[in-house]
C-alpha cells in the first residue's frame, strides 16, 4: 500500500548553493545532510508538511546523479512514495510487469529501505519506493 508522497528528489550541480537557495525559498533550514557512499551522492533534506525535498549531488564521476546531470541538467530526478511493505510492493510491481532497478531493497538515505522503478515502465518518471527502517 502506498501511504505518502515521501519526497521529491532534485538533482543539483552545487549542493551548497542549492541548499542556500532552498533555505531561502522554503524559509527554513534543512533537517539533515547525509552522504550515501553506496550511491555516490550527498543529500540534503527539507521538510515540507508531511513530505520532503531531497537535494542530490553526485560525489563521483560515475554516480547515477552525476551522469543524470550531464545528460539532462538540474531538475526533478525522482518521485518517492512511502510504502507500508516494500518487499510486497516490489513483488506486486514485478508481477505486473514493472522494471525494478534493484532486486532487493537497498539502504537509501534518511533511514530508508528503497527500490527504484525504471522510468521506462513508469511514464518517464524514476519512481522510488521507500520504507522507514524501524
Ligand atoms: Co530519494
Amino acid at each position: 500500500m502506498f501511504t505518502n508522497l515521501e519526497h521529491l528528489g532534485l538533482a543539483v550541480h552545487d549542493l551548497e548553493a542549492a541548499t542556500a537557495l532552498y533555505t531561502i525559498l522554503l524559509n527554513q533550514e534543512p533537517y539533515k545532510k547525509e552522504h550515501v557512499a553506496s550511491e555516490g551522492v550527498d543529500t540534503v533534506f527539507f521538510r515540507v508538511g508531511g513530505s520532503k525535498i531531497e537535494l542530490l549531488a553526485g560525489t563521483t564521476p560515475d554516480s547515477a546523479i552525476t551522469r543524470y546531470l550531464s545528460k539532462k541538467g538540474e531538475g526533478i530526478h525522482h518521485v518517492a512514495f512511502e510504502v507500508a511493505d516494500i518487499r510486497a510492493t516490489m513483488a506486486r510491481l514485478k508481477e505486473q510487469g514493472f522494471m525494478l532497478l534493484n532486486e532487493e531493497p537497498k539502504r537509501g538515505a534518511d533511514n530508508k529501505l528503497v527500490c527504484f522503478v525504471h522510468p521506462k515502465s513508469a511514464a518517464g518518471v524514476l519512481v522510488e519506493l521507500c520504507q522507514e527502517i524501524v
